[in-house]
């Protein structure tokens, strides 16, 4: 019998110049591609997912002279840091192409002859402007003149004038066919609102497009002509050819193309939605069936750019998060189309509420219940409640609306679903108490359906979230006694009962540290204490994984666990500041029976003078501890809050030594 073959799904990301570090920008790009060749993956479709680095041009052959490299050692070292970062995002491409490869040259020159063959490229001379930090040809009148410069009006940048010989591109000629393509295929540019900018630009007129030049050496020579190198644009464009095959591969090149969605920039747009199918059109290729022009992401209202200087280094987020929580905030923060201001605050925001609060404390305490209250098996679940219904139709619905949305590129909006159905679960367990029916064995088959059926809930969650977090969906999946990988079963098969009687739980791993502010502001401080009610002794660094553990679980300790706790009230009798410390104070706290030295970090909170004669609660069966010389015999608490730490001193009067309970 004929084996029925899958769908295709072609996805590529612009490929990077090598003249610099990749930034936040460029990493947004590469994880929406990702997520989608991942969901798509889920969908059934054969995936290729295509990036890489653009390593032509004069840009190149400049930053390379200014660094005293060759650019193709340039483009070597940048390279490898590209892969690193991917590597660190959890980014799955299939092939990663260089603009350097000798397959990829190949191409290109077949294309150029193939066009020069059919009249469609022709020799002439070019005058004119030109922008070498966009690579882009400027006609007479377009540069800005600034401070006696002209200067390019899409990057400020200054231009230079270019008068030589070139070979030409009739992109005049493409006009009619390009309104066509637009009017024909409203989807070939996406969003709409950048489907207007593209066409209302083209019906103002194209002029030819010059598509070599003479005074730039690093490049792809023109087959037949030496002396003239392949315009840096028609070369890279071409990536999405010789990335799938094309002139090495046939038959894969055949399977793939026409690409389904090229995603890029606003900034790079008018090159994938007019130059592009030009080229193709030219060529007698089929057309991409989408180009997506996605948003900027800002920094303090401008574009990330390394000469504006605030450009946000992708692994001052990774090493306190690792990839899941970057990966989350960026396609959830905002849609696709549109620009994101990036602010630390709302990057931890997202983090706490979202991912360590919502998702991540439901996953740690259902998955501790049925480990403490079932030996973490729960073989008998006991009767369907009425209400149980509601999870499993919710589950339903959900999951038609997040596919719809994962594949209608809505990553935003699938998340937003998949947000509003972990709220229900919360309320679910929330609503029942679980905590509270464990007390009396009577209660067993109930306690047993609502954390079998949580689990359950939370196992359907995990796999729809998988594109977007595969790592920590990894873990899950883990824990919650799976034998496959999560993204081994299709969307379309996944069951909410897939979650079987007797599955063997393992003890939950911390999914999402939280990390203070102040931490993930100041550059190499390891992460330390959780938001809300937490203990300080001072300046104690806990490292992120350890403090969500214990954030996490908090919710189910027994009372027993409690009990070993011994909270005393304590009255500060002196304070002093630790010397050579930012924060540190050195108390001396009234126990009732006996005093006690304690250090604390809450010295930008207080001064020493005001908080004498207060009083506080204090752990006083903590093991000491010597931190920065001074030894510590117990632990004050203090609330943490907006990355400072808050003591509750007692208003009413109250004897040292008190017990707190
Ligand atoms: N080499 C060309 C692309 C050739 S594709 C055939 C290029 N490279 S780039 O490195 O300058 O930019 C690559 C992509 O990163 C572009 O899509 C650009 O829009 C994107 N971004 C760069 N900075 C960005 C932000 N601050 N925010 C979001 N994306 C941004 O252009």
């Amino acid at each position: 019998m004929a084996k029925t073959s899958k769908p295709t799904f072609y996805v590529t990301t612009p490929i990077y110049y090598v003249n610099d570090v990749l930034h936040i920008g460029h990493a947004y790009t590469t994880i929406i591609a990702d997520i989608l060749a991942r969901a798509k993956k889920l969908r059934g479709c054969e995936v290729f997912f295509l990036t890489g680095t653009d390593e032509h041009g004069q840009k190149i052959e400049k930053a390379a002279a200014e660094k005293g490299l060759q650019p193709k050692e340039l483009a070597d070292r940048v390279v490898v840091r590209a892969l690193d970062l991917w590597k660190a995002l959890d980014i799955s491409f299939d092939f990663f192409i260089r603009t350097t490869m000798p397959q990829h040259e190949r191409g290109v020159q077949a294309v150029f002859k193939m066009l020069m063959d059919k009249g469609d490229v022709y020799k002439g001379e070019y005058k004119g402007w030109y922008c070498v930090s966009d690579e882009n040809f400027l006609a007479e009148d377009v540069p800005l003149e600034k401070e006696g410069h002209k200067v390019c009006p899409d990057c400020g940048k200054k231009c230079i004038l270019v008068s030589e010989e070139c070979y030409f591109f009739k992109l005049s000629a493409y006009q009619k066919p390009l309104l066509d393509l637009y009017d024909k295929n409203p989807a070939f540019v996406r969003p709409p609102s950048r489907m207007n900018e593209v066409a209302s630009f083209v019906r103002q007129g194209l002029r030819d497009l010059s598509i070599t030049r003479t005074t730039v050496k690093w490049g792809v020579p023109v087959p037949g002509d030496p002396k003239h190198t392949i315009y840096v644009w028609f070369d890279a464009l071409h990536n999405y050819l010789t990335g799938i095959g094309y002139g090495t591969d046939d038959k894969n090149f055949r399977r793939f193309w026409p690409a389904d969605l090229h995603l890029v920039g606003k900034d790079i747009l008018r090159f994938h939605a007019v130059f592009w199918p030009a080229f193709l059109m030219a060529g007698g290729f089929e057309l991409p069936r989408t180009v997506f022009g996605h948003g900027w992401w800002l920094k303090d209202d401008t574009k990330m750019s390394k000469s504006k200087g605030n450009v946000l280094d992708p692994y001052q987020i990774l090493k306190f998060f690792g990839p899941d929580p970057l990966r989350y905030f960026l396609v959830r923060e905002v849609p696709i189309g549109l620009d994101g201001n990036f602010s630390h605050e709302a990057f931890l925001h997202r983090v706490n509420s979202d991912l360590a609060n919502d998702l991540g404390n439901l996953v740690q305490r259902t998955l501790t219940m049925i480990r403490n209250y079932f030996q973490g098996r729960i073989d008998d679940p006991g009767p369907e409640l009425p209400v149980d219904a509601a999870l499993r139709q919710g589950f339903a619905e959900l999951k038609d609306k997040a596919v719809a949305l994962y594949d209608d590129y809505a990553i935003n909006k699938a998340l937003e679903e998949i947000w509003a159905y972990i709220t229900s679960v919360n309320k679910y367990l929330a609503g029942h108490e679980p905590w509270k029916l464990a007390k009396s064995p009577s209660n067993r088959p109930r306690l047993g359906r609502i954390l079998f059926q949580a689990a359950a809930a939370i196992r359907g969650i995990c796999h729809l979230l998988f594109p977007v977090m595969p790592s920590s969906m990894s873990k899950v999946w883990d824990c919650l006694g799976e034998a496959k990988k999560p993204d081994e079963e299709l969307f379309s098969e996944f069951n909410f009962d897939g979650f079987k009687k007797g599955q063997v739980i393992k003890e939950p791993v911390p999914l999402f540290p939280r990390v203070a502010l102040k931490d993930f502001l100041s550059e190499g401080t390891a992460p330390r204490t959780p938001a809300g009610p937490t203990a300080t002794t001072a300046a104690r660094k806990t490292p992120a994984a350890s403090s969500a553990t214990k954030e996490q679980t908090m919710d189910i300790i027994t009372y027993d666990d409690f009990k070993k706790m011994d909270l005393k009230v304590g009255l500060i009798l002196t304070a002093e500041r630790v010397p050579n410390t930012d924060k540190l104070l050195k108390l001396e706290v009234d126990l009732g029976t006996e005093k006690r030295q304690v250090v604390a970090g809450v010295g930008d909170v207080y001064t020493p003078e005001e908080i004498i004669g207060k009083k506080l609660i204090m752990v006083a069966n903590l093991k000491p501890a010597v931190i920065r010389g001074v030894e510590s015999q117990g632990m004050i608490l203090a609330a943490e809050s907006g990355g400072k730490a808050i003591i509750p001193f007692f208003e009413r009067d109250v004897a040292p030594g008190s017990k707190v309970k």
